[in-house]
């Protein structure tokens, strides 16, 4: 692990039993609230899509909005918010996907992508997956491509990174936790 990556893991704050028994909640607002860490953390998801072809980031209600926004602002492409259902407002697309109880679901504005549109996928985490694969379910629907699903932490033992891998996307994360 670089200096780096580690300086980001060691500012995640670990709350254990939360919201549930047994869950070890990892928690990005620390990095939030330290400006030069926060700074560092965009200028490197920039630096890695700078030299892309990238028409648009996606960023998914609601933690990945924090990263995704400033990110497509320094890229100079548009933000398209992936949201929860009942917020967006025009005709959307939607999904559902599981939660470890239950379900959910998420939704974009049908003339949020263009066709044939390279998209990364941003938030901060990647847990069962569920949210990333149905959110790049949604880009698929539009017929965009997701060049890559980006976040801070990924929870490897919980296998999203190995379900969206196996569904044949680039994923990217900076740190994991066990
Ligand atoms: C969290 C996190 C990811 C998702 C990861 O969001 O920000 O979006 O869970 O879990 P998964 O990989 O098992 O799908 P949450 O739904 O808690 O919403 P929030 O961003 O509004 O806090
Ligand atoms: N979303 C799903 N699982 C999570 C966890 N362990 N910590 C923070 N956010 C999460």
């Amino acid at each position: 692990m670089s200096a780096y990556e580690n300086e980001i893991k060691q500012a995640v704050r670990t709350i254990e039993n939360w919201p549930d028994e047994g869950v070890m909640f990892r928690d990005i607002m620390p990095l939030l609230q330290d400006a030069h860490i926060f700074r560092k953390l965009i200028d490197s998801f920039v630096h890695r899509y700078q030299k892309e072809t990238v028409d648009a980031v996606a960023a998914i209600d609601a933690r990945g909005f924090i990263l995704g926004a400033p990110l497509a602002y320094e890229l100079g492409v548009p933000l398209v918010p992936v949201r929860k259902k009942g917020k967006l407002p025009y005709e959307t697309v939607s999904q559902s996907y599981k939660l470890e109880y239950g379900e959910a679901e998420i939704e974009l504005h049908t003339d949020a992508l263009k066709a044939g549109d390279n998209v990364v996928v941003m938030d901060d985490l990647i847990a069962t997956g569920g949210t990333m694969l149905a959110a790049c379910e949604l880009i698929k629907k539009l017929d965009a491509n997701v060049l890559e699903v980006a976040a801070i932490i990924d929870l490897p033992d919980l296998k999203g990174s190995e379900r969206l891998r196996d569904a044949g996307f680039n994923i990217y994360s900076i740190c994991q936790f066990d």
